[in-house]
C-alpha cells in the first residue's frame, strides 16, 4: 500500500522538489509513497482567480478567504481517514513522535498557506490539525510540507533499506545522537576516541549512551528534562 499525500497549494510546481532525489526519490519510483497536488488558484474568484483578501481589523498582508478554501477542500479532501494538516508557525510543534504517528497511517492531506495565513473559521469548521515545523517563520507552508513529508517518508517500510540508522538516531530515545567518526583515525592532529577502536562492543555502547546524555544536557536542556521526567 502506498503512503498517499495530497497537497493543497498555490505553488504545485514546488512538489516533489528535493523529494525527487536520493532515498525518497527511489521510494517514489517504487510506489512506496505517492503525491497529488491541488492548485488552490483553480478555486479562486472572478477573472483574477482571487484567493485572498485584506484582514478584518486592519494590518499588513492578506488572508486566504474561507469560501475559496472551503470550495477547494470540499472538492479535493480525502474520502478516506487521512488526517488533514495545515502547516503554520502557530501550530503544534512537530516532533519525531508525531512524525512516527503520521508515517504509520495511510498518508496525509497537507494544506499550505501563504501570506498571513488562512481565515481562522476554516480551522474550526473542518477537522484540521495545525502543525508547525519549528519556531521560525517561513515564506509559506510549502517548504514546511516538504520537510514534513521527508521526515515521514524515511520512516516508511523499505525506504531506508538495510540502513538501520533510523532506529538509533537523534530523538528516537528522546536524546540527541552521539558523535560519529570514520577514517582516517587521525585527522588534522585530532584522534578518534580510543574506545571506538577497542572492539569492545559493550563498552562502545555505554560510551555512546553517555555521550548522547552529555550532548543533550549541554545543548538541549529542554529535551534532557523531559527524558529525566519520563524516567522518574
Ligand atoms: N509556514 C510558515 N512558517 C511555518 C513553520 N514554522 N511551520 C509550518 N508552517 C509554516
Amino acid at each position: 500500500m502506498t503512503w498517499q499525500v495530497d497537497i493543497l497549494t498555490l505553488f504545485p510546481e514546488m512538489f516533489p522538489g528535493f523529494l525527487e532525489f536520493s532515498l525518497s526519490g527511489k521510494a517514489l519510483n517504487r510506489g512506496e509513497w505517492s503525491f497529488c497536488t491541488h492548485a488552490l488558484r483553480n478555486f479562486g474568484l472572478g477573472n483574477h482567480k482571487a484567493v485572498d483578501d485584506t484582514p478584518f481589523g486592519g494590518g499588513a498582508g492578506m488572508v486566504i478567504r474561507p469560501d475559496v478554501l472551503s470550495f477547494a477542500l470540499e472538492a479535493t479532501q480525502p474520502k478516506d481517514n487521512r488526517p488533514m494538516v495545515y502547516l503554520s508557525p502557530k501550530g503544534k510543534l512537530l516532533t519525531q513522535a508525531s512524525i512516527q504517528h503520521y508515517a504509520s497511517g495511510p498518508g496525509v492531506y497537507l494544506i499550505c498557506g501563504r501570506y498571513e495565513g488562512i481565515d481562522d473559521r476554516v480551522l474550526r469548521h473542518y477537522p484540521i490539525e495545525e502543525v508547525s515545523i519549528g519556531d521560525y517563520i517561513l515564506s509559506g507552508g510549502e517548504p514546511a510540507a516538504l520537510i514534513f513529508m521527508d521526515a515521514c517518508i524515511r520512516l516508511l517500510p523499505g525506504v531506508m533499506g538495510s540502513l538501520q540508522s533510523g532506529v538509533e538516531e537523534s530523538f528516537s530515545k528522546g536524546l540527541l545522537e552521539y558523535p560519529h567518526y570514520t577514517k582516517p583515525a587521525v585527522w588534522e592532529g585530532k584522534h578518534v576516541p580510543d574506545i571506538l577502536k577497542s572492539g569492545n562492543h559493550q563498552a562502545i555502547a555505554l560510551w555512546r549512551e553517555k555521550q548522547a546524555q552529555l550532548i543533550t544536557q549541554e545543548r538541549r536542556p529542554d529535551l534532557w528534562e523531559r527524558v529525566a521526567n519520563v524516567n522518574k
